[in-house]
């Protein structure tokens, strides 16, 4: 079983990668080869439940961004934005991708188990690849887009600092092409963006589109869509303080300058130690003008 699992993912077209050796095509978008079997047991054994709230997003999109959005406004009632003691709000002294479950890489490494406790999960995968418990359940998905030059210039940044040591170096102009061409991982750009913009004109309630670059002109006016659309609106009594507090507290200035942000180490669930900082970079909209 296990043999036929490799066969097969070896046998998928390969491109070089970013951060590892190699892409590996499934399905038409390109994954890290190992990323692959978490995939394959996503795909097959994820149990969604109408509670389980995805986010999803194209990498460097806003992801950390929304991770601790959802969690703030989710758990409101458990923790207030505003509690800054170590024992208090979460966020406070976890980086966001440790409240919130990234499935692919979940998957792969928990006894090939995809299915973590919190309903509110992540992932990068395009709609198409989604489980098909995911798909035909009564579960909302929130996805995050972003202008792609500037998702261009966060990737190459984040792949040049994580690159695997036995590789060349990755130049801008290298990552322009492969980005263009639609070799990136979780790529290509536009048709993973695309499949989300059309499922969502078709089923807006199952699933939102926001965009960084509105979210960062109008944060307030977001957070209270990203409630209304989950089911747990503001009440009028919470909207005088507690939606500014949460959008303060997910701010890039206050999350890249906590401790945990700025000097914290994170063990992904398949292995890899990633300093928390490396998700913390300008947060400019139009950073690629400077490229
Ligand atoms: P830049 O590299 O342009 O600075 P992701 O979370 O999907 O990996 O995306 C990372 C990008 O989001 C990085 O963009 C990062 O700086 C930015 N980012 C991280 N936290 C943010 C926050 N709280 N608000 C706005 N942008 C944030």
């Amino acid at each position: 079983m296990a043999d036929d699992r490799n066969a097969f993912i070896s046998a998928l077209p390969t491109q070089p990668g970013w951060v590892s050796r190699s892409l590996k095509q499934y399905q038409g978008f390109w994954h890290e080869e190992g990323f692959i079997p978490g995939i394959l047991s996503l795909q097959e054994k994820f149990r969604c439940k109408p509670d389980h709230l995805v986010l999803t997003s194209y990498p460097k999109s806003g992801t950390t961004w929304l991770k601790a959005l959802l969690f703030s406004i989710t758990n409101r009632s458990r923790y207030r934005a505003t509690d800054a003691a170590a024992n208090g709000n979460p966020l406070e002294w976890c980086n966001p991708h440790s409240c919130v479950p990234r499935l692919e890489v979940y998957t792969g490494s928990n006894g090939d188990d995809p299915n973590p406790d919190p309903v509110l999960v992540n992932t990068h995968l395009a709609y198409s690849l989604l489980p098909k418990s995911m798909i035909h359940s009564k579960c909302k998905i929130v996805h995050v887009a972003r202008e792609p030059k500037d998702v261009l210039v966060s990737s190459w940044h984040f792949a040049v600092k994580l690159r695997s040591k036995d590789l060349p170096p990755l130049t801008f102009s290298e990552a322009f092409d492969m980005f263009c061409n639609g070799v990136s991982d979780f790529g290509p750009y536009w048709d993973h963006v695309m499949e989300y913009w059309n499922t969502h004109l078709k089923f807006s309630h199952k699933i939102l589109i926001l965009s960084y670059e509105d979210l960062m002109r109008r944060p307030v006016y977001n957070v209270k869509k990203l409630a209304d659309f989950i089911g747990h609106p503001f009440t009028d009594v919470e909207e005088c303080g507690v939606v500014e507090d949460i959008v303060s507290l997910c701010s890039f200035e206050k999350l890249s300058n906590l401790e945990v942000n700025k000097i914290g180490t994170r063990s992904w669930a398949n292995g890899s130690v990633i300093k928390n900082e490396i998700f913390f970079r300008k947060a400019q909209i139009g950073d690629w003008k400077n490229y």
